[in-house]
Order: structure tokens, then C-alpha cells, then sequence
């Protein structure tokens, strides 16, 4: 295909290069804001007598009737053509003419592909944010329905305090809610028109670049063209906030793929979230779980991509930064898809309360109970601390646990023991005492959950 800037020379590119080149196969995607932001940019150059305003109306109608096209597939997208720009601007020019070769005024495709790309990743996103309320939705649902489930807490992954599974649900439910700030933060300066810096420099003519930024809903304009033509820090923030929740969810499917196991069996997902094995009719598979947790590697190669490919760039606009679409939609691809799939994973999986209670009554997880027991008698904590081990590896020696030991026993090690001690090493009381704010009794899981949805009010 002749080339649209084919003067200096003729154009006449090698085949392997032109591949080579060539970004269609990807920003094809971007197809709807590039012929947007067109529209606006014929609306400018007539307001600002430009062009005439029918002149404007022309091409208005013609990118009109090429994004219809294109929807109702009945315009297929060349995937010879160099990009997507390109694309649009020679289909333009074959169905109006002469009229099509004015769209191009007071613009490069520099700003072109800068605005084009903030327009993308404003509205995606709008929808990962709107993914990551209902994944809070669910997930304070859940933890409401557990509040009072008893299972163990782990530091070391050795059994430490007992905790609620509500409030396990509540410590994920935190992160997801400063993931959803960062998005919004990012999002900030994401809305900002590069378009109108032209290619590097700005333009001669007496353009309006509010008016352009403006109708296409942006909030502020880029203010140095050049650095609104280098500028992919969006794109960074974006891939970093992607990165962050990919960590979060990463975690939490572990501990789902974990807890999961015969071994724990504190929960189990349900069979439209699990596979099964071709060879062991036994198994049932956290394949989704291990899938997020896995992908997460690649949302970090993505960010790390990126930062790589600017880091040695010399202002302003290089090929190189053609590189940042490719790793950019696979972040956006990536999150989208692991939130649609844990989302109703989390909601459907069961909760085998049983499991997680024994659990939590083995493993001396009420020994600092136990000590505070003693502190609240006036014992000074650190002697606390030392008897109440010195009882449990007792207990460990008999092959007992702290419940079953006899009252005589506790008093041989201090005569500040009575029968209340057995109350007080109760794993509900344990629990339903540590009503320090962020702690995890009901009450205090209770005012978790509230203020998660005080958060999400619109
Ligand atoms: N396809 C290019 C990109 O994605 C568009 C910008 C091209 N600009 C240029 N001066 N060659 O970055």
C-alpha cells in the first residue's frame, strides 16, 4: 500500500520491515477513540475557521460512517496498513477525497497516539474499577456471613491466634480498597489532553486545545508539548496500581489454593472453579487460583517492560514508544480477566467452619490468652509469658491440650489460677475479647465491614 507519508522518499518500504513496523494488529483496539478524538479534531479546526464548518461536517459524518462500519463488521481493518491512524486517515481520504486530507491539520500522530491511549485506558480503567467494587461487595458479604467462624491465624505459617475466617476476608477487603484509591488516583492523570502538542512543538496554527480536550471529556491539557508527546508515566502508574492488586490477589489465592488442600480443608470451591486431573480420578484442582497467582508474574513483566523501554529515551516522541501498547493491553487483558473469575469464585466457595475450629483448638493458639490471664491477675507479662510455656510444653509432653489440664496442674505453676481460667482460654472469648479497633472480634470485624461500605457509597 503506498505510504500516506511517502515525499521524502517514495515509500517504498522493505516487507519484513513494514511488519516489522507496523502496530495494527494491536492498536486495531483502539479504533473507536482514534476515530473520536478525530471528530473533535475536525470540530476545533472549523470553530477556530481552520477549516469550513462544512468541511468539518463532512469528515464528521465520514469517521461517523467508518466507526459504524467497523462495528457492524462491515468494514474489516486492514492489517496491512502501518496503524491504526493510518488506517482511518486512508479509508477517510478514499470515501471523501481530497476533504480527508485536511483531518490531519494542526496534529502528528504523536499527539494522535498519546490521546488515543488515554482514552483507552480512562475508560478501562472505569471498568476495572467497577470489577473492583463488586469484588468488595462479595467480599464483605462473605465476611458478614462469617463473622463469627473461628479458625486459626497464622504468622510463620505456624498456628498463632485464633481469628475469624470474617476477618481474614476483612484484611484482603482493605487492600482491594486502597488498589480501587490507586486506580482512582491514577486515573487523575490519565485525563489530561496531550492532543494539540502536534509533533513536538506545538503548532502555527491558532488552534484551541481546551475546547478539543473538552468535549472529549478530559479535565486538563497536557502544559509542554513536549513532555505531552514523551509522557507514558499513565501507563506506568496504571501497570504499577495493576501490579499491586495482582500481588493482593496473588496472596489470596494462595491461601485459597492452601486452605483448599486435604491437608487444611478449611474451604472448598466450588466445582465451576476447579478442574480435574486426567489421570487421578481423586483430584480436584484450584486451577483458577494457581492461574491468577501465576499471572501475576506476567503483570510485572508487563510494568517492568515499560519502564525499560523509556528509561534511555531522549525527548520527544521515538519508535521505541510504540512498545508501550503491547505490554499495556496485556496488563489491562490480564486484570480483567482474573477479577471476572475470583469474583464469583470467592462468592461460590463453601466454608467448612468445622475444619477451621478444630484446627484452631489444637496447636496451643490460646497461649497468650493464657498469659494475659495471669497479667490480669497482676502477674507482669513477661513471667506470664515463661509459665504459660513452661504449660504448654507440659501439655506437649503429655500429649494434652491447655483445656484438659487439671486445675491442680495450672496451680502448681501459679497459685494465681482458678477455675475461671478455663473462660478465659475459651476460643470464642479469645476471639470476641480482642475488640481493639482493627482486631478480630465480631464487634470490631462488625465495624471493618461498615466502613468498607461507607467507602463504597457512591
Ligand atoms: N504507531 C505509532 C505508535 O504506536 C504511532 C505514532 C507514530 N508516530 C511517528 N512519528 N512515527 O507509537
Amino acid at each position: 500500500m503506498a505510504k500516506m507519508w511517502a515525499g521524502r522518499t517514495a515509500g517504498n518500504t522493505d516487507q519484513v520491515a513494514d511488519d516489522f513496523n507496523s502496530s495494527i494488529r494491536f492498536d486495531s483496539r483502539m479504533y473507536k477513540q482514534d476515530i473520536t478524538g478525530s471528530m473533535a479534531h475536525a470540530a476545533m479546526l472549523a470553530k477556530q475557521g481552520i477549516i469550513t464548518e462544512d468541511e468539518a461536517a463532512t469528515l464528521i459524518d465520514g469517521l461517523a460512517g467508518i466507526l459504524a462500519d467497523i462495528d457492524a463488521g462491515k468494514l474489516e481493518i486492514d492489517m496491512t496498513a502501518e496503524d491504526i491512524h493510518m488506517f482511518v486517515e486512508q479509508e477517510l481520504t478514499a470515501r471523501l477525497g481530497d476533504v480527508g486530507k485536511k483531518l490531519h491539520t494542526a496534529r502528528s500522530r504523536n499527539d494522535q497516539v498519546a490521546l488515543d491511549v488515554r482514552m483507552y485506558l480512562r475508560e478501562e480503567t472505569d471498568g476495572i474499577m467497577a470489577q473492583l467494587r463488586e469484588l468488595l461487595e462479595v467480599i464483605i458479604d462473605r465476611a458478614a456471613a462469617f463473622e463469627g467462624t473461628i479458625m486459626p491465624g497464622y504468622t510463620h505459617l505456624q498456628r498463632a491466634q485464633p481469628i475469624t475466617f470474617g476477618h481474614w476476608l476483612m484484611a484482603y477487603a482493605m487492600m482491594i480498597l486502597r488498589d480501587l484509591d490507586r486506580f482512582a488516583d491514577t486515573r487523575k492523570r490519565t485525563n489530561v489532553s496531550p492532543i494539540g502538542c502536534c509533533a513536538l512543538a506545538g503548532t502555527t496554527y491558532n488552534t484551541d486545545r481546551r475546547f478539543e480536550a473538552q468535549r472529549l471529556g478530559f479535565s486538563e491539557i497536557c502544559r509542554n508539548s513536549l513532555d505531552g508527546v514523551s509522557d507514558r508515566d499513565f501507563c506506568l502508574e496504571f501497570m504499577s496500581a495493576c501490579s499491586i492488586l495482582m500481588m493482593h490477589l496473588s496472596r489470596m489465592s494462595e491461601e485459597i489454593i492452601l486452605y483448599s488442600s486435604w491437608e487444611f480443608a478449611f474451604i472448598e470451591l466450588s466445582d465451576a472453579y476447579t478442574t480435574g486431573s486426567s489421570i487421578m480420578p481423586q483430584k480436584k484442582n484450584s486451577d483458577m487460583a494457581e492461574l491468577i497467582r501465576g499471572k501475576t508474574g506476567r503483570v510485572y513483566g508487563d510494568l517492568m517492560a515499560l519502564l525499560t523501554t523509556l528509561k534511555g529515551l531522549p525527548l520527544a516522541y521515538n519508535k521505541d514508544m510504540q512498545e508501550d501498547k503491547e505490554s499495556l493491553f496485556d496488563a489491562v487483558d490480564t486484570v480483567k480477566m482474573c477479577l471476572a473469575v475470583l469474583t464469583p469464585m470467592l462468592a461460590t466457595m463453601s466454608v467448612k467452619a468445622e475444619n477451621m475450629k478444630k484446627a484452631a483448638s489444637g496447636g496451643f493458639i490460646n497461649a497468650t490468652d493464657l498469659a494475659d490471664y495471669l497479667v490480669g491477675k497482676g502477674m507482669p507479662f513477661r513471667t506470664a509469658y515463661k509459665i504459660s510455656g513452661q504449660l504448654v510444653a507440659l501439655c506437649i509432653k503429655e500429649g494434652t491440650v491447655l483445656e484438659k489440664l487439671p486445675l491442680e496442674t495450672y496451680r502448681t505453676y501459679s497459685e494465681l489460677f482458678d477455675k475461671s481460667l478455663y473462660d478465659a482460654i475459651d476460643l470464642e472469648a479469645c476471639v470476641n475479647r480482642r475488640i481493639s479497633e482493627g482486631g478480630t472480634s465480631r464487634e470490631s470485624v462488625r465495624a471493618q465491614i461498615a466502613y468498607v461500605k461507607e467507602k463504597l457509597k457512591p
